[in-house]
Formats: C-alpha cells, structure tokens, sequence
C-alpha cells in the first residue's frame, strides 16, 4: 500500500532496475540490505523491521529476495537462512516473495528443488528467459487468492496477455528439457573465472564461482572502452561492460567448452596485448 516498504536487497533487481516502477506504480519505498553478494540473513531482515519505523514511521509489509543474486555474480541463499526469513516473516505477518529470476540455476547447483524454495516464501517468479532458454516469459508462483490479485493488477497496468499459449509453449520446452543441462553452465563459470585469474591484471569477484555468473575487474585498463568493445565484437565475444573496468560474463545454452575456449582466447589476447 503506498508509504509501506519493502525490504531487499540493496543491490538487487527490484531496487535498481524496479525501483522507480515500483514507487510509480505502488507508492511504496525500499530499504535496502546491504550485505557481500546480496545475502542477507533473518537478522538482517529483523533488523530493517525494526528499523525502518525508527527511521521513517513507516512499517515494513514485505520482505524480498533475489535468489541467484545477480549482482551479487549468481549467489545462493542457503536455504536454512530462506526458511528462517520465512518464519520471521510469518511471525510478524509480513508476506516473504522470493524473487527466483534465476532459481533454477540455485536448484542445479545446491540441490535444494524448486518445489523446496517454493515453500519457504509466500510467493516465487522465475523466468524461463535466462538460463532456461526460452525466448521470453516470467512465472509467478503463489496461493490462488494471491495469483487472482496478481492477474487482476497485471490486466490494470497494461500487462495482460491474452495470445500467452506460444510463449506457454516455449516455457514448457525449457522446463523439460532445460533444467539439468545448467550444471553445464555453472561448469563453463568455473572454467571461465579459472582462465581469467591466471590472467595478470585481471581479478575475479565472485570467486569461487556459484552458478553461471562470473564477475571480474581489469585492475588498470590499458585501452579505452570503445578499443575495448570493438577488439570483443571482432572476435564475437560478449561481456556486460557497462561498468568498465568492472565485467559480467554469463554461461548459457547455446555457449559451450568450445565457446568458453574461444572467449579465454579472446580474453587472453585483449588484456594480454593491452598490457603489453
Ligand atoms: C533478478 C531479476 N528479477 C526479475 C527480473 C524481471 O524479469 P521479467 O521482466 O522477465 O519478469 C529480472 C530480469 O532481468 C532479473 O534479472
């Protein structure tokens, strides 16, 4: 309801990315929890709880998290700290939504299974864009009431549907057959963040590598942005540069060994022949 807060990361999607939609569309503020990779505990949470009526005489009405973390370069919740927010939040009767963009990539690499995470919160998306494969598409995951709502808002902000089978039909396809290649991906993370830190000058910030994010800072660049982008675009190499000097690598279908061989060469020759 407008003036309430939401609790999340301060890194997170919802804060950054959503953060002026979400005060437009529903009046409402975050506080953000800032905390390495952006994994918070039950603590934390009970700390902005009580903090944020100290702060603004407002109350906090929901508790988000981002699981992987994307900024945080693919991080997990573990999934004793989830059920441990989930209670928290239960007690104090505030709904907990995880924001599970990428929880299939979590599931892969910890175990936990969707259905799992799915009952330590009140409510779940997921994306079936992303690691997943499909083309497009977001899934909301909630109790009946709460998805009857969701709809309802959707249809008032302009985001109703009524052609969805084709996009359905995509999703399906990636649930079936998607899932358990990701381990691949986290593999090609790992490999990828172990070639980068042999390189000099380059460091990795989310070493150990989790999932399929590999976040890494070219200590003293030696060519300027632009130099930079065309000697990757010649060589058909993409990295998220929008933070140079600071880079996000992402493992996906379609990118495999001989793709990941291919990007450490390029790698190689751009920060190797830059330093020279
Ligand atoms: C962490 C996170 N949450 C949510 C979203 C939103 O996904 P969509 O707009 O596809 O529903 C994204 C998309 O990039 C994301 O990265």
């Amino acid at each position: 309801r407008p003036g309430d807060i939401i609790v999340a990361s301060e890194s997170s999607h919802v804060a950054g990315r959503e953060g002026p939609g979400i005060s437009n569309l529903a009046a409402v503020a975050i506080l953000g929890i800032d905390t390495p990779g952006g994994i918070f505990t039950a603590d934390d949470v009970a700390g902005a709880i009580k903090e944020a009526p100290l702060r603004s005489r407002a109350k906090v009405r929901l508790v988000t998290a981002e699981n992987t973390h994307n900024a945080g370069g693919g991080t997990i919740f573990p999934i004793a700290s989830l059920r441990r927010i989930h209670s928290l939040c239960r007690k104090t009767d505030i709904p907990f939504h995880i924001d599970g963009s990428r929880i299939f990539n979590a599931s892969v690499a910890s175990g936990v299974t969707p259905a799992d995470y799915g009952k330590v919160c009140h409510s779940l998306m997921f994306c079936l864009s992303k690691g997943l494969g499909a083309p497009v598409g977001s899934i909301v995951v909630g109790s009946r009431d709460f998805l009857e709502e969701a709809r309802s808002v959707g249809v008032r902000i302009g985001g109703g549907m009524r052609q969805s089978g084709i996009v359905a039909a995509g999703g399906l396809y990636a649930l079936r057959n998607n899932v358990r290649r990701m381990a691949e991906d986290h593999e090609n993370a790992k490999t990828l963040a172990r070639s980068l830190a042999d390189l000099p000058g380059i460091e990795v910030i989310n070493a150990p590598v989790e999932t399929n994010i590999v976040l890494f800072q070219w200590k003293i660049p030696t060519v300027s942005l632009p130099e930079f982008q065309e000697a990757l675009h010649e060589r058909g190499v993409l990295v998220d540069d929008r933070s140079f000097p600071f880079f996000r690598a992402v493992t996906h279908l379609g990118i495999g060994k001989k793709e990941i061989a291919r990007a450490v060469r390029t790698f190689r020759q751009v920060f190797g022949r830059a330093a020279a």
